[in-house]
């Protein structure tokens, strides 16, 4: 914290902590170990405010705010874990299922997913909404990697490591809405794109969308926590 800095205290699930202007609720929560559950952030990427998983409740309003992208302000008093809250992060949750093919049984990442985490950590039990089953496309081109839009839930990690980590800006969005799709350059095969091979969008996406040819099952870890790192190095230099 720079000598300069304005100094802020706020209310987060009753306890006073102290941050500074310009953090968000999620950064101040997470130094102050409160966990708030995330999908579309990763440390080290920007925020774009997409899954909505980490919806708080802020005094004195009616509507829930994405924790990862709202400023904190002094005085504010935040709830992050309320029976409303879970509510909707469940909900969430059930329209991810149904939106694309979410069958973890035969998924290269059953047992390393962050949505099978999330669901299993929020006690989602089952899904009560009917199932959309869209016919999607498995895009296997690429000599190391395969996408699988059947499990993607277009949280934009991919495109935003691709771009803003690699450079590289291969990975985009098509489309709106329930029609959204992520694509390689101008829709091409990802084999033919002007990927570099570094391997980074896999690493960071959070289902097995994006997979590593040569590892499938418990062998499909991924490893996100290179991006914090890259970062810092970045920085020093
Ligand atoms: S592997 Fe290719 S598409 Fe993925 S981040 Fe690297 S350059 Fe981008
Ligand atoms: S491919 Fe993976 S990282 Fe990219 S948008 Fe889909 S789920 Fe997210
Ligand atoms: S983690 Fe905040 S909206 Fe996705």
């Amino acid at each position: 914290m720079s000598d300069t800095a304005e100094v802020k205290t706020l209310v987060i699930d009753g306890q006073e902590v102290s941050a500074v202007r310009g953090q968000t609720i999620l950064e101040v929560a997470r130094e102050n170990d409160i966990q708030i559950p995330t999908l579309c952030h990763l440390e080290g990427l920007t925020d774009v405010g997409a899954c909505r998983l980490c919806v708080v409740e802020i005094k004195g309003s009616n509507k829930l705010f994405p924790a990862c992208v709202t400023s904190i302000y002094e005085g504010m008093e935040v709830s992050t874990n309320s029976e409303r809250l879970q509510k909707h992060r469940r909900m969430i949750l059930e329209l991810l299922f149904t939106e694309r093919n979410h069958i973890c049984s035969v998924c290269v990442a059953n047992g390393h997913c962050e949505l099978q985490s999330l669901a299993q950590d929020l006690g989602l039990t089952h899904v009560r909404l009917p199932y959309r089953n869209p016919e999607l496309t498995i895009d296997a081109s690429h000599e190391r990697f395969t996408a699988d839009h059947n499990r993607c839930i277009l949280c934009t990690r991919c495109v935003r490591v691709c771009a803003e980590v690699e450079g590289a800006h291969v990975w985009d969005v098509m489309g709106r809405g329930i029609n959204s799709m992520i694509i390689t350059d101008l829709h091409e095969n990802w084999g033919e794109s002007t990927c570099t091979r570094c391997g980074k969008c896999v690493q960071v996406c959070p289902t097995g969308a994006l997979y590593d040819k040569g590892k499938i099952g418990s062998d499909h870890p991924k490893y996100p926590d290179f991006l914090p790192y890259l970062n810092l190095m970045r920085e020093a230099r």
